[in-house]
């Protein structure tokens, strides 16, 4: 529906507001990249490895048990933002026994750890002009952290993926008297590691913090699954802040920011994601809580979500498929085009296997993927059973 619009806006056409939609929906098809929605049953029979519950949690026992019984005692919603209503005697449970976990001095619960990403970024910029701050970042950041550098009002220079000498080079050269460092811990689409202790080294001799977002880490990484920053020796340091979800390895809800109380404290007075936003529910709190006390008591459950994914990884190697090495539980699998990639995920459906499918602009090159998730719980059928149906539906090359 368009028409000439000659009532004084010039030759602008009166098109319906929303028109543009159709033409970007219709690029999207042409380039195999529609995503559809899938809303999946609770009895859903599939091998699961598209999932991020790197432990097996999010159906223990223990943890659902937890979760119910803090709806129970605290109800559906938590009331209010966390500053009014929304802090319960069990959100603060969970921060002491977070903090104690991974090391740090002290934790701040966030409704998500997008959120948590977000405060953590924005509030940790200087805002006297005076001082300025430069925030780098590794070019393969999680869309979180580079979301949060746009928010953050602060220069932001992007440096080659995983490399110290890049963060040396510009941190050496600003002009800013404050610089914050942030990266993934493991990064979210080929599971690669950044290298913690390099990049510390390196903020140390610039006067630079460092700001590490360990949601792929919390449970896999670390003595116990204790963080990527424990794996590192960097646990507790003064100059370094950690980020976490709630909803991977947990198998819960919700995000954490981890680090010096003076940070913390900071957080609570200036992050605009913790002051204007409800608190997390009282279920996810307790399913936190319960999975993380469960993952205390049985740490050899992230020594084994490694082993499985080292396992994928060696197996599919061997089978001839482009695969990644793992440093932590996430395994990818490189595929010729986004078509091929969802075809092949598809295919795997079919048979009883649930595979993620990254494909532009969801990567950080041109090629789509499969990603797998290793999981502590999954047994040795389970995985040769997966990598014979990866192998099996493999798309022709
Ligand atoms: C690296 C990374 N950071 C942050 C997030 C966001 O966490 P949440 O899902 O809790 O918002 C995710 C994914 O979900 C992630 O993969």
């Amino acid at each position: 529906m368009t028409a000439t619009d000659d009532t004084g806006g010039g030759n602008r056409t009166a098109e319906a507001p929303f028109d543009w939609l159709d033409a970007a929906a219709d690029r999207r098809r042409s380039a195999g990249l529609v995503r559809t929605l899938r809303p999946r049953p609770a009895d859903e029979e599939l091998l699961n490895l598209a999932g991020n519950d790197y432990l097996g949690l999010v159906r223990h026992p223990r943890v659902t048990r937890a979760a119910a019984d803090a709806a129970l005692r605290w109800g559906g919603g938590a009331t209010g933002s966390r500053l009014v209503t929304g802090s319960t005697e069990l959100h603060a449970e969970l921060e002491a026994e977070l903090a104690a976990f991974c090391g740090a001095e002290a934790a701040l619960v966030f409704s998500s750890g997008y959120t948590a990403n977000l405060a953590a970024l924005t509030a940790l910029v200087d805002p006297d002009p005076a001082a300025g701050t430069v925030i780098v970042s590794d070019a393969l950041n999680h869309a979180s952290l580079i979301d949060g550098c746009r928010l953050a009002r602060a220069r932001v220079a992007r440096v080659a993926h995983r490399s110290p000498d890049a963060v040396r080079a510009e941190l050496a050269a600003r002009p800013e008297r404050r610089a914050l460092l942030v990266t993934d811990s493991v990064f979210s689409v080929d599971g690669d590691a950044a290298p913690l202790a390099a990049h510390a080294a390196a903020c140390r001799d610039h006067g630079a913090a460092l700001l590490v977002d360990d949601a792929h880490g919390l449970g896999v990484l670390g003595p116990g699954g204790s963080g990527a920053l424990a794996a590192a020796g960097l646990a507790g340091a003064p100059d370094v802040v950690a980020t976490v979800t709630l909803s991977k390895s947990l198998g819960s809800q919700g995000g954490a920011v981890l680090g010096p109380r003076r940070v913390i404290e900071h957080l609570v007075q200036a992050a605009r994601t913790f002051i204007f936003d409800t608190g997390l529910a009282p279920a996810s709190v307790g399913a936190a809580l319960g999975a993380l006390r469960l993952l205390r008591e049985e740490p050899e459950r992230a020594e084994r979500a490694r082993q499985v994914a080292r396992e994928l990884s060696s197996r599919l190697a061997a089978a001839g498929l482009d695969v990644s090495v793992p440093d932590a539980a996430v395994v990818s699998v490189r595929v010729h085009s986004p078509e091929a990639a969802l075809a092949w995920a598809a295919a795997c459906r079919e048979r009883g296997l649930l595979v993620g499918c990254f494909r532009p602009p969801s990567v950080p090159d041109r090629w789509s993927r499969l990603r797998l998730t290793a999981r502590a719980d999954l047994t040795d059928d389970q995985i040769a059973r997966a990598v014979r149906l990866i192998t099996g539906t493999a798309p022709a090359r």
